[in-house]
């Protein structure tokens, strides 16, 4: 019997193609890697895509032809397509929120329109790039004043989640390119230890407040820009009005910002259809943009642009955000892979598995569709990972031998920053090592193998490596603001691909709302005295011992 869900729509795992897949996946058994290689000489390169200045391999994957044809029919029958135009179009694909879903506005050209409830929006992002541009120049040669005249030399950016993690990864990224007498620091922890860090050695005459927040309401960036600005005037011992030089705000909510004291006039300005894990393109890229200059920043725009373009044209085949959203549906549906590891080989993206973790699972962690159905299928998968070559010698261990299969990305850029000088003679080596860990991951090590090199019988079984460990590669050129702005494009649109197929609204969040309320109410119950009742056993019990440890 086929079940249809509230909408009328077929489910998922009810779908021909999708039962196509599940009876393809046990047709393909074990069917390994290095059998799939052999079979086909030809297989690494049908299995890559360029995109731009990207280079995607996913030629090591467990996937036939017949796979790679029965996703792209699944991506059909859910009409993937249908509803990437429709997102681009600025139609309100964010159901439960009633809003668009228009990030590729960001970075659409001056001259395209882009309608939101009959209005262009492309004026309005262009006019906020235009202004925001003035700023980070002005700041950037010095221009820019504090309260006593001195110039800014310290950019402090509070905030949280997308108003934190974006700009903070692509700074990280992109340093060789940043004006290096410029010091931009991040706080986003509601733990006084992030502020207190920031704030220790720091000039207040010459440090700038960026407080980043979309909502302006949310309470761990609120909490420390109101700290902040306290330990500004104290230190300067001026009145309110040394606000307006030290502190800017980045917000969709004007009234709040001038509730905080910021003038609006200082404000930089964006709109509810931009999703705060998909906003650092918006203007809450300003501290980066401080960093690395207006024109490097359009310069990422464009690499954002260049895969906005790709996935919007390319067919599903050659498309990589598709390929790499179809290629998790399929692990995540017929492997039971639980995880997903991205595995950067660039110092600069340390911070880039962590700003995948906000992008990919608070718009993909959901359970329960679009129409309000519970979901019967897997959805989004814990997204980890750190820079290789560390996690070699931590966890890549589990990733080769342990019993869970964890599809993983391996990123590598071909050059290095030029500025590395003698250092840049190690690249070789780290890049030895990341197309070495997909070779170990994709074909492993047999018995035989083994045995050949003379371990003990009795070790044989330990030092065999299974192998048919999935994994993509992506390689680029060089780390620049393009390419980084590529390769954000790209997880984006993976990520929407997942969505879609899972069908799932990517693009609310109410997962996070029930501990914000929660946190509210059990705050006051951790002041001496005051009364537990409301809270349950286990909590209330965990204030009394914090309440007697803090003496109270
Ligand atoms: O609590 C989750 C969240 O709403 C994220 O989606 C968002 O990026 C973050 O909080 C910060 O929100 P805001 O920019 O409104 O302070």
């Amino acid at each position: 019997m086929t079940h249809t869900n509230a909408a009328g729509r077929t489910r998922l795992d009810q779908l021909p193609q999708w039962r196509a897949l599940a009876q393809h996946r046990d047709k393909l058994g074990d069917t390994g890697l290095r059998e799939l290689f052999d079979g086909d000489p030809e297989r690494a390169v049908r299995h890559g895509v360029e995109v731009g200045d990207l280079y995607l391999d996913y030629s090591k994957h467990l996937v036939t032809e017949e796979t790679l044809r029965l996703l792209r029919d699944l991506a059909e029958a859910v009409d993937v397509a249908g509803l990437r135009d429709a997102m681009f179009r600025g139609e309100k694909i964010n159901v439960t929120e009633g809003r668009a879903v228009l990030h590729t506005a960001l970075r659409a050209p001056r001259d395209v329109v882009i309608e939101v409830d009959g209005e262009d929006v492309v004026p309005g992002v262009h006019s906020v790039l235009d202004r925001m541009s003035a700023f980070a120049d002005a700041v950037r040669a010095g221009q820019w004043a504090g309260h006593t005249g001195l110039p800014i030399r310290t950019v402090v950016n509070i905030g949280i989640g997308g108003s934190d993690l974006g700009p903070a990864m692509a700074y990280e990224a992109l340093r060789p390119y940043a004006q290096r007498d410029l010091d931009v620091r991040f706080v986003s922890n509601v733990d006084g230890a992030d502020l207190h860090e920031a704030l220790r050695d720091l000039d207040p005459e010459r440090t700038l407040f960026i407080v980043a927040s979309k909502t302006f309401t949310t309470q761990e960036t609120l909490t420390n820009a109101r700290v902040a600005k306290a330990w500004l005037l104290d230190c300067l011992g001026a009145e309110e009005s040394a606000v307006a030089k030290h502190f800017v705000a980045v917000s969709t909510n004007t009234a709040e910002v001038s509730a905080f004291g910021i003038d609006p006039e200082h404000m930089f300005e964006f709109w509810d259809w931009v999703g705060g894990r998909y906003s650092y393109d918006s203007a809450i890229g300003l501290s980066l943009m401080i960093a690395i200059g207006p024109v490097r920043f359009r310069e990422m725009l464009d690499g954002f642009r260049l895969v906005d373009e790709h996935f919007r044209t390319a067919p599903v085949e050659h498309n990589a955000p598709m390929l790499m959203g179809l290629l998790g549906v399929w692990y995540r549906g017929f492997y039971d892979a639980q995880t997903h590891a991205v595995l950067p080989y660039s110092h600069y993206l340390a911070k880039f598995p962590a700003y995948l973790q906000q992008l990919d699972m608070e718009s993909n962690g959901k359970s329960v569709d679009r129409d309000g159905e519970p979901v019967r299928w897997q959805t989004g998968p814990v997204v980890w990972g750190t820079p290789g070559t560390n996690g070699q010698h931590a966890y890549y261990q589990l990733l080769h031998q342990g019993t869970s299969l964890v599809p993983a990305d391996l990123i590598g850029f071909a050059r290095p920053i030029g500025e590395l000088g003698v250092l840049a003679e190690q690249h070789d080596l780290l890049m030895a090592n990341l197309f070495a860990q997909g070779q170990a991951l994709a074909f492993g090590k047999t018995a035989d193998e083994v045995r050949a090199e003379g371990v003990p019988a009795e070790l044989v079984r330990h030092r065999c490596f299974e192998g048919d460990r999935p994994s993509s590669t992506l390689l680029a050129s060089e780390l620049s603001p393009s390419v980084l702005g590529q390769l954000v494009a790209l997880y984006e649109h993976k990520v929407f691909v997942q969505g879609a197929v899972w069908n799932i609204d990517s693009f609310d969040q109410w997962g996070v709302e029930l501990g914000k309320v929660l946190a509210k109410r059990v705050e006051p119950t951790l002041a001496a005295g005051a009364s537990t009742d409301g809270l349950d056993a286990s909590t209330a019990t965990l204030v009394d011992r914090y309440r007697r440890l803090r003496g109270r």
